[in-house]
């Protein structure tokens, strides 16, 4: 079964907490957690201050912390101590891939890699025992409210197959919507990233709903 992790970056700042605290209400069990730092990727977003906050205001939820920074072994440690569950690196700036993946692990938190769409599977081959999450990404990140790359679709697939009986969760992240969301599952997404879709819905329950096809 497929679930939503609503992406806080769409929420509005202004009522974070709150914000957290009404999509886990509405029936998300993961919260996504975009941290950015306007070199990695070119906009800024929040820091372990604002994971900590929502950690308080959500003690149940699982906070799926995404860093698009730079050395982000250098702040991976701030995050879990924040209340993070996961905590998703990007491959492309992360020289030592399995050294950080076993830190991750070594500190209590589930360990994710996240490709950007143009970085291919293939750097992931002799890491596969050191991941509990593959993110594809199916937008170039750094924004919110972008439309999905189709090319990433045929990823997706070929990420399931790589990913075999492998306990790896495999997670899709930009563009997700009702119109998308399906396709996303069919290919085999588990955990699907929604930002816009979910924030920007009158009702996000039915939001979360439509987006799994139900
Ligand atoms: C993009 C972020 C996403 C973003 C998704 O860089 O990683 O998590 O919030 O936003 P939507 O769902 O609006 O594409
Ligand atoms: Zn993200």
């Amino acid at each position: 079964m497929a679930k939503i992790a609503p992406s806080m970056l769409a929420s509005d700042f202004g009522r974070f907490a709150e914000q957290a605290q009404a999509a886990v209400d509405a029936g998300a069990e993961y919260l996504h957690l975009d941290i950015m730092d306007g070199c990695f990727v070119p906009n800024i977003s929040f820091g372990a201050g604002v994971v900590e906050a929502v950690r308080r205001a959500c003690p149940s939820a699982l906070l799926d912390v995404h860093m698009m920074v730079n050395d982000p072994l250098r702040y991976a440690e701030d995050f879990i101590r924040a209340g993070a569950n996961i905590v998703t690196l990007h491959e492309e700036c992360t020289p030592h891939l399995q050294r950080a993946l076993a830190f991750l692990r070594q500190k209590g938190v589930k360990a994710g890699v996240a490709l950007n769409p143009a970085t291919g599977l293939e750097t992931l081959r002799y890491v596969l025992d050191d991941i509990d999450l593959l993110l594809v990404m199916t937008v170039n990140p750094g924004f919110g409210g972008q439309k999905l790359i189709p090319a990433t679709v045929k990823k997706i697939r070929e990420a399931r197959e790589l990913i075999g009986e492998r306990d790896i969760l495999l997670e899709v992240d930009g563009g997700v919507s009702p119109a998308t969301g399906p396709m996303l599952i069919q290919a085999g997404a588990q955990l699907l990233v929604a930002g816009s879709a979910v924030f920007g819905a009158q009702d996000m329950a039915a939001a979360m709903r439509a987006i799994l096809g139900e």
